[in-house]
């Protein structure tokens, strides 16, 4: 085997089952450490996944030489100060979405991993999904010409109030920082990061007593296109894979046709293109482009899509690739801080009643 990448996970929450899973069935990763200010929560990852050790604190495994890389998937408010922490100590950085809670803490994030000489990914789920990855691939072949339009929706129940993501301190914000930034993303990657003329949020909350937003629309106004990002944490619509609450539905309509994306129903991905005589007709002109499914082993249980569509191994392979062998992640910090300022945008949309117009500061740190 070749070099294998030392990983230490920080977060062993909710999603970051989802990311250990994929890392330990991965080769070239070494699971090092698992890392949660809940002992047992580390503890149990170690049983589980098959770290070495564990630890309450990062810091007391920053030190290992065999640690290349760390994995930050605990709440938002520790994004930024854990990725420096790990950026400093001279290891890649994998942090989940949004990479922080401010853009001052982005361009201290972008700045450190420059100095450092190291890779700054922000993980978006949706870059390595068949169904989103296909779309891609149609839109930049041109086969449903120029895109115009772009509608999405992501939506769940959260009975609870009390989690941390109804604290604004913890979380930055409501559905915006935890839904729309999934699709603000999907649509600034559809169309090769187009700068963003204006940006209008209405949010509030409507279905809840919650302190954050449980509920918003986001309108994203490019030169050549615009994109209507929806969402709420209070809907009650099961879907029909797991029957859970959970709703994901994405349009995208060009100039020669449109794509659906759909990633709990099957099939996931529809697609019309005018004229177009291909045979895998579902009726009406649409067809369903053949994915390609994810081996049994890879396959992992999320409410955002069907098991066999699963992104997440693909994700870190992606991640571990480009560190091993020094190429670049598809979503830098550069990236992940042009969808933080959307996302501000929206929030300063919301307070001042009126679309703002980016940029919103003067860059941060150069390329
Ligand atoms: N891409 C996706 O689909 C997706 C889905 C869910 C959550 N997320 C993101 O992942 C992150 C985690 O969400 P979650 O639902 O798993 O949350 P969670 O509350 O289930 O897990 C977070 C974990 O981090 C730990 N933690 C908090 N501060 C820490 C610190 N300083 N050091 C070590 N551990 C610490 C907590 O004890 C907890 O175990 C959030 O940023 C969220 O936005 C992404």
């Amino acid at each position: 085997m070749g070099k294998q990448l030392g990983i230490v996970v920080v977060g062993c929450g909710g999603i970051s089952n989802c990311h250990t899973a994929a890392l330990a069935r991965i080769p070239e990763v070494k699971l090092i450490a698992s890392v949660d200010i809940d002992e047992a929560r580390a503890k149990d990852f170690v049983h589980r996944y098959g770290f070495e050790t564990h630890a309450a604190d990062l810091g007391a495994v920053l030190g290992r030489d065999d640690v290349d890389a760390v994995v930050v998937t605990t709440a938002n408010d520790t994004h930024a100060p854990l990725s420096v922490k790990a950026l400093e100590a001279g290891k890649h950085v994998l942090v989940q979405k949004p990479m922080a809670l401010t853009l001052a803490e982005a361009d201290v994030m972008i700045a450190t991993a420059n100095r450092a000489n190291r890779k700054l990914m922000v993980s978006f789920f949706e870059f390595f999904h068949p169904a989103f990855r296909r779309a891609k691939e149609i839109v930049d072949q041109g086969l449903i010409g120029d895109v115009f339009f772009f509608k999405a929706i992501m939506a769940w129940y959260m009975p609870s109030m009390t989690a941390w993501r109804f604290d604004p301190k913890i979380s930055g914000g409501g559905i915006l920082m935890d839904g729309h930034v999934h699709h603000i993303a999907y649509f600034q990657w559809l169309l090769g990061d187009p700068p963003v003329e204006s940006v209008y949020s209405e949010f509030g909350a409507l279905n809840s007593t919650a302190a954050v937003e449980d509920t918003g629309v986001t309108l994203i106004r490019t030169a050549k296109a615009i994109a209507e990002i929806s969402g709420s944490n209070r809907l009650l619509e099961p879907n029909a894979q797991s029957g859970r609450y959970f709703k994901e539905w994405i349009e995208i309509f060009g100039s020669r046709g449109t794509i659906h994306i759909d990633p709990t129903e099957r099939p996931s991905l529809r697609v019309y293109i005018e004229g177009n005589e291909l045979r895998e007709s579902l009726g009406g002109g649409w067809i369903a482009p053949r994915l390609e499914p994810s081996p049994p082993l890879e396959r992992a249980y999320s409410n955002h899509f069907n098991p066999d569509e699963n992104p997440w191994v693909d994700e870190h392979r992606h991640f571990v690739d480009c560190c091993i062998n020094d190429k670049p992640v598809v979503s830098d910090g550069y990236f992940g801080r042009k969808v933080l300022e959307i996302l501000m945008a929206g929030y300063r949309s919301h307070a001042e009643g009126r679309k703002i117009r980016l940029p919103l500061v003067a860059a941060g740190a150069p390329r």
